[in-house]
This record gives C-alpha cells, structure tokens and sequence, in this order.
C-alpha cells in the first residue's frame, strides 16, 4: 500500500515491482486523479491521514506492507498501520509523533543538545510570553508541512496578524514561536545506518525574495561539502539518532549554516520530496528509493554517492492564478540541453490558485551546467523562453522569481 500518488510515489512503486514482481500495489490518496494512479494496480480514494479508513482498507486488502515515502504527515499513517498490523516498518508510531509535531521536536532538541533556535509553545487559546525571545521570530503550526501557516515576525505589532493567519493551518490548535536564524539553508539527504551517519546529498533551499513567507523556487546542488561542515553534519545526525531513537531509518534535514554556526530547522525519517530523488540520481548516482526498500527489509543499502563536480539546480515553477493548459517551448528547450529533466506536478487542466506553497507549483525543472556562469546562463535563457500558458493562451508562469 502506497500513501499518496506523486511523481515520487511512481518511482516507489517502480521501485516495488522491481524488487517485487508479483505485487500487487495499492494506492491511497484523496484526489483520484493523481500521476501514480495508472502505475497501481488498484486506487482507493482515502486521504493519507484517515488513520482509521487507512487502516480498514488494509485489513480488507490483507497488505503485507505500506510505506510513504517522501510524504510528511503521513509518515504517521504509515508508522500507525505498520503496528497495528505488525508490519515491517523502519519507525514506531510514537516515533513518528515525535519527528511529525514541530513541538514535540523541539522539545526534544533542545532537551538532547541539538542545536537549533530558542523556542516557546502555545495554543490557540492562550496567551503567548515571548520574552527573552529576540526578533525578527518566526511563528508556526505545529502540525503542518509546505510552509503553511508559517510567518516571519519582524515587531510585536506584527504578531497577531501572524498568529491569525498561522491558526488556519494547525489542527491540534499548537503554535509556536522562534528566533529567525540568519544564514543559508540547507537540506541534507542522510541515512542512519546501524548508529552511522551516511550524508548522500547536501543542497541550498532558495526562497522567494521579498516575502515574509518561506516559498521555495530552488533547490541548488552543494556539491561535495567542506570537510569541517561535513563532519559537523554528520555530529548531528548521529546525535538525532540518539535522541530520537530511531536506527536504520532515512532522514531529511533542514538546516541554517552561517560560517561554523549550525542551527537545524527540523528533520523527518523519511527521503526528501519535490523531485528530490531524481535530482539524487543524477548528481551523486544513489538511488534513495532503493536504500529506502532496503532499510525497510533489513537489507544492507547501498549507500555511495560519487558527487558530479557540475553545478546544478531544481527550478520550481510558480503561476498566477489560471487554468495550467499547456507548456511551451519545453520540447526545444529540452533537445538543446538547456533543461535536463522536467517534473510535472499537475496535470494540464487543472486550476492554479495562487503560488504560495509548493503545493501550487505545475512544474519543476533541473538544470545543470559545468560551472557557475553556465548554469546562470542556461537558468535565464530557459525563463526567457519557457511559457506556462492558461485557457486563453497566456503565459501565467512568474518569471520574475528567476531574474
Ligand atoms: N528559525 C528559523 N530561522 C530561519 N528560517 C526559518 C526558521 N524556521 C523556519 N524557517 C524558514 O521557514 C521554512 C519552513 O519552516 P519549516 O520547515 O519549519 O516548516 P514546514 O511547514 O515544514 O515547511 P517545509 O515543508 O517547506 O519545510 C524553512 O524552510 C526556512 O526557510
Ligand atoms: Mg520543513
């Protein structure tokens, strides 16, 4: 049983059937439509966070298995089946609560001597102390994913018109505030195998400039890391794993790196979503899916990335609000070598209501080049050309987030 029906979710069950060829694969998402639907065998309309519906349907359907890969949340559906059913399953279900709730994360950071920024909790109802707390903060629901409900806070005066905005994404009705940290962000694909830290892949999370949101349009290769922040990296994955208790398991971590300083955003047990696997494959040659099914089974991963010393960079594609018609120019764009691979998200037809989260995007493509000034060339002759066009034959792509 696969939870959710992405591009990355096809490769999951690509990855299945390899391994499996008698499968019998069973998807699981609240939209019918989605990519991964005509690579299951069967699609049940549920949403990955029905706990219970889930696990009904997988009683029913006797599984042997279920997994979700790149999804957040639903790391928790998956951990709370697998129980229940007594399945193979790389985490406990109370160790999903702990790397699902932004919360019980913290709390945990900081109690184990993990890095990362000062922090308060509150609820919805309660008022919110945030003295010894410096600005700018950040305000956050506890319990959500894709930068939803997230805000920078730069005054007090600020502050409830953020708590506001941030209270329509929670569902358990927990917030909570931290210091912003300045620096450059970075995503790191890691493995925890046997208490060893194995780093796979090191990347930038680039932003939309001029917001007091967090969108992200780019994801930038790093490349082989610096030794010095690579091995304080690798500290803190093995510090995550003690903390956490958690062996033998995937994990994605957020971080803000500014010089020596170190501060982790979050993490989760699972790989990293948005094309990620592809962009992995490329760049460093592992296969994340792969080491994920191995993780799962007990088998030993094959974990060794051979980083490409090219510069390279996911595009994420953001559009005013149409209906996602058509691309243009792409099949050019693509025979010339400007655009390595393309990531389409939504099918065509499909209205695009605004480009806030990374859930709104239509498309995202990956870009390479064998230094700096080749990649920035190819990145602005590729949004000089590129056309996302609405019903009406206009171009609705948000060029300016390239410029
Ligand atoms: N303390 C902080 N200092 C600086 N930037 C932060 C901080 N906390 C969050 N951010 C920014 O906000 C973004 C989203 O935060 P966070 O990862 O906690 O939420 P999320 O809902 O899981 O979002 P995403 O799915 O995009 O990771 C981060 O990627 C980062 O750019
Ligand atoms: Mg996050």
């Amino acid at each position: 049983m696969v939870l959710a029906g992405g591009n990355d979710q096809i490769e999951l069950i690509k990855g299945i059937r390899n391994r499996f060829p008698e499968a019998e694969v069973i998807l699981i998402d609240m939209n019918p439509n989605v990519r991964a639907r005509e690579y299951a065998d069967k699609m049940l309309v549920i949403s990955t966070m029905d706990f219970d519906k889930v696990l009904e349907a997988a009683k029913e359907e006797k599984i042997d298995l279920i997994l979700s890969a790149c999804g957040d949340q639903p790391m928790r559906t998956m951990a709370f089946v697998s129980e229940q059913l007594h399945l193979p399953c790389y985490i406990t279900y109370r160790q999903s609560l702990n790397l699902t709730n932004k919360v019980l994360m913290k709390k945990l950071m900081v109690e184990g001597g993990i890095s990362t920024s000062k922090f308060r909790r509150f609820d919805i109802n309660s008022e919110i102390n945030i003295d010894g707390l410096d600005f700018p903060l950040v305000i956050k629901p506890a319990d959500n994913n894709g930068s939803k409900g997230i805000i920078k806070v730069y005054s007090k005066d600020e502050f409830d018109k953020a708590i506001a905005e941030a209270k329509r994404y929670t569902l358990s009705g927990d917030l909570l505030v931290e210091e912003f940290k300045t620096g450059e962000e970075y995503s790191i694909e890691a493995f925890i195998k046997d208490g060893v830290p194995h780093i796979v892949f090191a990347s930038k999370n680039i932003k939309i400039k001029n917001r007091n949101t967090f969108t992200i349009c780019r994801n930038e290769y790093v490349g082989q890391l610096q030794a010095g922040l690579e091995k304080r990296i690798k500290e803190i994955v093995a510090r995550i794993g003690e903390v956490f208790q958690i062996d033998n398991v995937p994990l994605l971590i957020q971080m803000i790196v500014n010089g020596d300083d170190v501060n982790v955003i979050e993490f989760s047990a699972r790989t990293g979503g948005g094309s990620k696997l592809f962009f992995i494959r490329q760049m460093v040659g592992v296969d994340i899916i792969d080491n994920l099914l191995d993780i799962t089974f007990g088998y030993e991963p094959d974990i060794h990335p051979d980083p490409s010393t090219d510069k390279a960079a996911i595009l994420y594609v953001y559009a005013k609000p149409g209906q996602f018609t058509s691309i243009e120019n792409l099949d050019t764009l693509m025979s010339e070598g400007l655009i390595t691979e393309y990531y389409q998200y939504k099918s065509f037809g499909t209205p695009i209501l605004s480009s806030n989260y990374s859930s709104d995007r239509p498309l995202g493509f990956l870009i390479r080049g064998k230094d700096e000034s080749e990649l920035t060339d190819k990145i602005s002759r590729v949004n000089d050309s590129i056309r996302v066009l609405n019903e009406n034959g206009e171009d609705i792509m948000c060029h300016e987030i390239f410029r």
